[in-house]
């Protein structure tokens, strides 16, 4: 199969590739995604195969607004419509008791649907005009960073599947959060680009699942099947750096060699001479970094690699999700430098 590349104006192709139970690289405003027909088990099932992906990990629908709700969640509860007057279209996915229309391809057999509206112009044009619900998981092969830019998606799934839409780079750059409805309390299932504390004010308390933070023991089943994979993962090991810039710097330079790719903060760029460096935006710009951070983890593959040493932001705003991305690349392999480290 060619994987052709549509731009902004060939929203009918677009859709028609939908409608057909074609596979469509779609820009978002978090990261590209791999798009079928979400009323249509078949081309759902080619998702899977597209991407490798495990057969117990469910995926999510892209709707163009609050109304679509009622079509495929039953119960829906008025803070799903309170979170989607203030944060849709956006990086924010609801998991609700789904409807039986929604085949049990998307869902892997469970009880509840993840649904975002994600907030590109020219994906919410294809989803309007196809009339479908929009099945996409992040368009990287499994286990891989996920894709900013088409060049990227293209990189994973060249004659993989029918066509991708250049929308431009990703303005948010990670995933979507995850936030669980139905659970008593609601939980957050995954960090992304709608920062925690600002789904605490709106909704007061939010759980955060142990698998955001911790990885699983042994046989533990995560909320989010998805958070149980090794997921965002450059070729070479990733190791995470916790703590204050300067200590982190240090530790990174007292063991870096000529093979030690490094992921800093811009203003610790120019001390690891010698190394393949990939800085994400300053420590104090959470937002840039979570833009970033999926590029400088790919931008190692092709190179000499062999180790690589990542600086990490703290946990507030768009912190959290960079730090879960970061550290679930490095399958929680984390040293924490403290604060007052020699
Ligand atoms: O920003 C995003 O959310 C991107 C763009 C393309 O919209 N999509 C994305 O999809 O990140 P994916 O499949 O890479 O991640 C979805 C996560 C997975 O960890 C999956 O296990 C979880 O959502 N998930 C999906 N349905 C669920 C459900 N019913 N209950 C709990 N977790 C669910
Ligand atoms: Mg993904």
């Amino acid at each position: 199969m060619k994987t052709k590349l549509l731009t902004k104006q060939d929203i009918e192709t677009a859709a028609a590739i939908l409608r057909d139970g074609g596979l469509l690289g779609i820009p978002t405003e978090t990261v590209y995604g791999l798009g079928a027909d979400g009323l249509n088990p078949k081309a759902v099932r080619r998702i899977f195969e597209a991407k490798g992906r495990p057969q117990d990990n469910p995926l999510i629908l892209h709707i163009p607004d609050a109304s679509w709700l009622e079509r495929y969640c039953c119960g829906v509860p008025e803070t799903a419509y309170v979170l989607a007057e203030r944060f849709w279209p956006g990086p924010l996915t609801m998991i609700l008791p789904r409807r039986e229309i929604v085949p049990d391809a998307v869902t892997c057999g469970l009880d509840t649907v993840g649904i975002r509206c994600p907030n590109h112009p020219v994906t919410l044009a294809i989803i309007r005009l196809a009339g479908v619900p929009v099945a996409a998981p992040s368009g990287n092969l499994s286990g891989r960073p996920s894709p900013t830019r088409a060049a990227h998606m293209l990189e994973d799934m060249d004659g993989r599947i029918d066509a991708i839409v250049d929308g431009g780079p990703c303005g948010v750059g990670v995933e979507s959060t995850i936030i669980d409805l139905t659970a008593p309390v609601p939980r957050l299932l995954r960090p992304g680009g709608l920062p925690l504390e600002a789904l605490r004010e709106v909704l007061g308390d939010v759980a955060v699942d142990r698998a955001v933070l911790a990885p699983l023991s042994a046989g533990e089943k995560p909320k989010a099947p998805g958070m149980k994979y090794r997921h965002y993962a450059p070729k070479a090991p990733v190791t995470v750096v916790a703590g204050p810039g300067e200590g982190t710097a240090r530790y990174i330079r007292e063991r870096m060699g000529k093979h030690t790719g490094v992921i800093c903060f811009d203003e610790f760029a120019g001390g690891f001479p010698g190394c393949t460096v990939n800085p994400i935006g300053s420590g104090r710009d959470p937002g840039e970094q979570a833009r970033r951070v999926f590029d400088a983890l790919r931008a190692f593959d092709g190179t000499d690699v062999t180790e690589i040493f990542a600086q990490c932001p703290g946990d507030a705003g768009l912190g959290l999700a960079v730090a879960n991305r970061l550290k679930k690349a490095a399958g929680f392999q984390v040293v924490e430098i403290g604060e007052d480290a020699p």
